[in-house]
């Protein structure tokens, strides 16, 4: 079939979210906010763009910023980019704030990176995160952690395993990759094609390969948490204490790189067992406790996550969790005089915190009713010529059986109120 000249589709990789995804996104959001004001969060809103050089921050050799980052040049000849994630952006705004710490703020919105879509991949998508800078203990760790997983259980998610490692300070991890290096090399031929050129490049990226090949010489390699200095080793130690004392079921992964640049120390993953393993990280995080400084500030800790919203909701839609909330209205006001009424009547209810709508285009009386009962709406309010005539309105339950009651007009707010169940 030809594609008629001037008609567009969405680009590839995004997509409109429409009304009940979108009211299901707004409860998520919610949800989020209000465990961030619990824990003493404030929002931060950073650009969606931002001058190219915050993002390169995130690791020259990562996929996110060597092949999915979305640049451009603007017209006064600024290479900026659209943010792929949300960490450097928050360290950008504590460089350039420079507020009390520590600073604990949480943010949401779209995010843009190019890469082949697939269910639970887009090249925009949705996050909703944490980032806490100016503090190194292990307690923020467990805060982080907690909140994640209150939000999780919230949403009634309960297929999810929370995996948790410690990569190191540097040192720890040049001396472990020194290691790993002289293994994997050692059996570059076991290695699956697509992971050979990384044991140069990037040795610990190849534990995370999803290949076969790869993953059974992956399971016999040397572990990081063998190679933490004794104060990273305290470190870890304490947030395991700690989760455990919060009660948070969690499985130690030594595996558990992530895919950005910037991590240090913990490192941690929420995975939902209901989706694909390709994409069931519906939440990931970690210590980055020297970005700041990459980007030009003091040297200052900071830990965060992510929540992948789109993948979140996914899990919730396989586990049957979590659904769309009801978006019915409460009241249809159904006039078939001259639509004045209706006009009027819409204003007044909703000005009195009641949720009302109508139709349009002066609609025979068949044809609003039916309107009215498509809606899902608990009450009609109708107003005919006599009605009009008397300055009264009828009001009949839409969802039962009952007998339409005749009202004074000025009443018709408190009777309605009278007649509709308690919002829960
Ligand atoms: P990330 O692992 O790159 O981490 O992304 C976090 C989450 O965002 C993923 O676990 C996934 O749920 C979701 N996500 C990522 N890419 C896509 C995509 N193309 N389509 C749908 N969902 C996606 C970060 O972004 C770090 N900034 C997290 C962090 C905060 N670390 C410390 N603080």
């Amino acid at each position: 079939m030809s594609k008629k000249a001037n008609s567009f589709q969405t680009p590839i990789g995004t997509r409109d979210i429409q009304a009940d995804a979108a009211a299901r996104r707004r409860a998520l959001s919610g949800i989020f906010a209000e465990e961030a004001d619990l824990a003493g969060y404030g929002e931060l809103e950073t650009p969606i763009f931002e001058d190219i050089g915050v993002f390169q921050r995130i690791g020259e050799g990562t996929d996110v910023v060597r092949k999915e980052m979305y640049e451009f040049t603007d017209k006064g000849d600024r290479r900026m980019a659209l943010r792929p994630e949300g960490t450097a952006a928050v360290c950008r705004s504590f460089v350039q704030q420079r507020p009390t710490t520590p600073w604990k703020v949480w943010y949401q919105g779209p995010f843009f990176r190019y890469e082949a879509p697939q269910a639970g991949r887009y090249r925009q998508f949705e996050q909703i995160g944490t980032e806490v800078l100016g503090s190194a203990d292990a307690d923020v760790d467990v805060e982080v952690i907690a909140l994640a997983s209150r939000v999780i259980s919230r949403v009634g998610l309960s297929r999810v395993l929370l995996v948790i490692n410690s990569i190191g300070e540097p040192e720890d991890r040049r001396n472990y990759v020194e290691v790993l290096s002289e293994y994997l090399g050692g059996r570059i031929g076991d290695l699956d094609p697509a992971d050979r050129d990384k044991v140069a490049t990037h040795p610990l990226r190849v534990l995370d390969s999803k290949k076969a090949a790869t993953r059974s010489v992956v399971d016999g390699a040397p572990v990081i948490t063998d190679f933490l200095s004794a104060e990273s080793r305290a470190h870890f130690d304490r947030v395991q204490e700690g989760l455990g004392a919060l009660g948070i079921p969690f499985a130690i992964e030594p595996r558990l790189v992530r895919g950005l640049d910037y991590y240090s120390g913990t490192t941690f993953e929420f995975q939902a067992s209901a989706l694909e393993a390709a994409q069931n990280t519906i939440c990931g995080g970690g210590r980055y406790n020297g970005l700041v400084e990459q980007l030009g500030g003091p040297p200052t800790p900071g830990i965060g996550f992510a929540m992948g919203v789109d993948r979140l909701l996914l899990a919730c839609d396989a586990e049957g969790t979590f659904p769309a909330p009801n978006r019915n209205v409460d009241v249809w006001v159904v006039d078939v005089t001259d639509g004045a009424s209706a006009r009027d009547l819409t204003h007044l209810l909703r000005a009195s915190g009641i949720s009302a709508d109508r139709s349009f285009d002066s609609r025979s009386m068949r044809s609003q009713m039916k309107a009215a009962d498509r809606s899902g709406a608990a009450l009609a309010v109708i107003i005919g010529d006599q009605e009009l005539a008397d300055d009264m309105v009828a009001i009949r339950r839409l969802r039962e059986i009952s007998d339409q009651i005749l009202v004074p007009r000025s009443e018709m707010v408190d009777r309605v109120r009278s007649m509709l169940p308690e919002p829960t």
